[in-house]
């Protein structure tokens, strides 16, 4: 195995080994990719506070995440299309996030099916819901979700319609990949990502295709987005989808106070601050400017997470510190995915654990629950102070 001492190491090999038009998938923003590149680039505008001779002995990381045990406060958020990135995909990522003892969220656009993962693991995964209009289909959703022991449901509630991604129409996006001149170049260089996928059936949407109402193009994200996800998706809908499911509901994709509150008020348990990667609305906050004023409305009534723009531990600590429960990694552990398969994951969550342990030792701290804003140097207005 290459030494791999960071995210960005991950990142490189995933580049080379993953299919062009999967790499693009995973690493594109919508339009200008502008709010893509401040979810990162906001986060390197807080800084630590370095504290010194302080014990730092015996530290922990380990929390608990919507009523569950985590060794760190991570979650493996949802990621369409995971079983594209390395054959078999969402089950290597979450054997490797039970292994470590973080959650794992399956979406509903995932390769491999809910019974697969399933079947293939032995705690609890949480699955992620997008609203089809297809009320069968999504009572049976729910009934397949609870079939398989999933401990949470995770409501989208960011892509009723889809954000364009360019570069998913110029390379004509499809899982799998339809046969034309440019994708079989392509994939004649990725020999390594050809055998894992010539050995596993999985290689259409899973939990869809033979499941829905067939759409003109079954192979197609987008194709499935615009004719068959329902675009009236509102917060009375919500309020059914968790009275239908009967467990814990966590609402993904708030950015501002007002739907925060009314997720809180349709029976969230838990709500993701996100902008869904930068693929969503360009033009969007980062997530971690938008999550103080969320916080502010409706931190004591629910756990409030974040994802978008989580690349390291030190942003891990950042997120805590601002006031997040719990970080939600997309892209980092696709590209430890993409790079080596289940091992990548592990390394990319071993590699986020040792940034976020001995980076909050340098804060001063031994345990992550009681890092607070005061190991922060925030810049003022950095939350917003909008007209
Ligand atoms: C789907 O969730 C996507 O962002 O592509």
């Amino acid at each position: 195995m290459p030494v791999i001492t960071n995210i960005d190491d991950l990142h490189r090999i995933y580049r080379r080994r993953a299919p062009k038009m999967f790499y693009d998938y995973c690493e594109s923003g919508s339009w200008t990719e502008q709010t893509f590149r401040e979810n990162t680039s906001d986060f390197a505008q807080i800084y630590l506070r370095q504290r010194v001779a302080v014990d730092m002995a015996n530290r922990t990381t380990a929390t608990e995440l919507v009523g569950e045990q985590a060794a760190m406060p991570v979650a493996l958020a949802p990621v369409g299309l995971t079983g594209m990135q390395s054959a078999d995909g969402e089950i290597k990522a979450a054997r490797a996030a039970e292994k470590f003892g973080v959650p794992f969220t399956l979406s509903t656009m995932s390769i491999c099916s809910i019974e697969d993962v399933a079947e293939h693991t032995t705690k609890p995964f949480w699955f992620q819901v997008y609203t089809l209009k297809d009320d069968d289909f999504m009572r049976r959703l729910f009934d397949r979700a609870r079939d398989a022991g999933c401990s949470a449901i995770v409501v989208t509630v960011d892509l009723q319609v889809m954000g364009q991604r360019h570069k998913d129409i110029k390379n004509g996006l499809s899982a799998p990949p339809k046969p034309t001149l440019t994708n079989m170049l392509n994939l004649a260089t990725k020999v390594r990502w050809g055998l894992g996928m010539l050995g596993t059936k999985r290689r259409f949407f899973g939990n869809i295709v033979g499941h829905a109402k067939e759409v003109t193009d079954p192979s197609s994200l987008a194709t499935w987005t615009a004719e068959a996800f329902d675009p009236s998706l509102d917060w009375e809908r919500i309020r059914t989808f968790k009275k239908m499911w009967g467990g814990k509901m966590i609402v993904k994709g708030i950015m501002e106070p007002e739907d925060a509150v009314q997720a809180v008020n349709a029976g969230a348990d838990a709500i993701v601050v996100s902008n869904h990667g930068g693929r969503q609305l360009d033009g969007a906050l980062s997530s971690i400017r938008a999550l103080e004023p969320i916080l502010q409305a409706v931190g004591d009534k629910v756990e409030v997470h974040l994802d978008s723009g989580i690349r390291s531990g030190q942003d891990v600590l950042k997120a805590v510190a601002m006031g997040a429960k719990g970080a939600w990694i997309g892209r980092a552990y696709v590209y430890g995915l993409g790079a080596m398969g289940e091992a990548g994951v592990t390394r990319a969550l071993e590699v986020i654990h040792k940034e976020l342990d001995t980076s909050m030792a340098f804060t001063g701290h031994r345990d992550i629950k009681e890092v607070t804003r005061d190991i922060l140097h925030v810049p003022r207005g950095f939350s917003g102070d909008w007209d």
